[in-house]
């Protein structure tokens, strides 16, 4: 109730936001932006604050924030509307992790810079496949600079600027890293220094030799169609490997014989959370597809899940 009563908006625009699944392999950033013009990137934006001062102070770059959370998206969709910031329109948000996101929305060397201020350090050893700068993503983040592009990370953390450092060779950066003051007035860094830190691990990677890592292909789908269904009866099996598929739950409207399956798909490095329809065309076909509406990326994933709707579907049939 609190929540309702709160005349604040949580954003005024969503302008910045992007789709971006729709939007093309790799995306074409000049369309995107209406002009052509140096491109930075902030991963983990929180509440927006830096990239709010960011674009705002660079109106002669283009700036892309990505942000996995949608509560720390709002946050910052609300901080890029006031007054003064982005005012060409040069800043835009993703909602995502980055690692697919910079796998599939940005060319190689089309990066001029990449800031990530206080990324989550995941201190738990059990957790530590969860933090960034993994080698994997160092050659990622690599090949999407520009020759000579630069990626500023700064944490709070010594065992993470060290784990980072020790990521980093073989992946083409020249490496620059010293203790700093507060120079970034985020949340996280108010955060640290309330709680009495007063200096920051900065660590600057300048691109010197490239790394190859092409932009992610996407997969055409191939939705199945079932001449039997026990509309009842069809239960999908979830699926456990280097894929996962996890079907939540099946919501079916029996008057129109149309089911709606929420299913989460993870093959690393991306979890999707998806709708799948079951559906039935005049003919009397069914159709296995994704619902529409859905922000989905078409993968391998996606269509083993749609297979095993479809697997179900006849095992119902055959039951009958
Ligand atoms: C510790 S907060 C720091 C936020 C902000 N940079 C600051 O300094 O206040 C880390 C942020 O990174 C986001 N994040 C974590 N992993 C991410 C990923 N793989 N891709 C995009 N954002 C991520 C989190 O949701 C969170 O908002």
């Amino acid at each position: 109730m609190a929540r309702l009563a709160d005349p604040r908006p949580f954003y005024k625009s969503l302008a910045p936001l992007l789709i971006w699944p729709t939007l093309p392999r790799p995306a074409d950033w000049s369309a995107v932006f209406g002009r052509r013009a140096p491109l930075s990137l902030e991963i983990g934006v929180g509440n927006g604050e830096f990239l709010a001062r960011e674009s705002a102070a660079h109106p002669e770059r283009d700036h892309v924030g990505i942000e996995l959370r949608w509560a720390s998206v709002k946050r910052a969709l609300r901080n890029l509307s006031k007054p003064g910031v982005a005012p060409g329109g040069n800043v835009r948000l993703v909602l995502d992790d980055a690692k697919p996101v910079l796998q599939r929305l940005f060319a190689p060397r089309s990066l001029e810079r990449v800031f990530v201020l206080f990324p989550c350090p995941w201190r738990k050893e059990v957790h530590e496949h969860f933090r960034l700068f993994h080698r994997d993503f160092c050659a990622l983040l690599n090949s999407r600079l520009v020759d000579g592009g630069e990626v500023l990370l700064v944490t709070d953390w010594t065992p993470f600027a060290e784990w980072t450092l020790g990521q980093l060779p073989g992946n083409g950066f020249a490496v620059d890293h010293r203790l700093i003051d507060p120079a970034f007035q985020t949340k996280y860094e108010r955060k640290w220094l309330a709680l009495g830190r007063a200096q920051f691990h900065e660590v600057r990677l300048r691109k010197q030799e490239h790394r190859d890592v092409p932009v992610r292909e996407d997969l055409p789908l191939n939705p199945p169609q079932l001449a039997a269904l026990d509309f009842e009866r069809f239960a999908p099996e979830d699926v456990t490997g280097p894929i996962t598929v996890t079907f939540k739950e099946t919501v079916r409207d029996r008057e129109r014989q149309v089911a709606m399956i929420r299913t989460v798909v993870v093959e690393e490095p991306l979890t999707q959370h998806v709708w799948i329809t079951v559906a039935r065309d005049q003919a009397g076909t069914w159709w296995i597809v994704p619902a529409r509406g859905c922000q989905m990326v078409p993968t391998a994933g996606l269509q083993l899940a749609l297979e095993r709707v479809a697997e179900a579907g006849r095992a119902s049939a055959a039951a009958r």
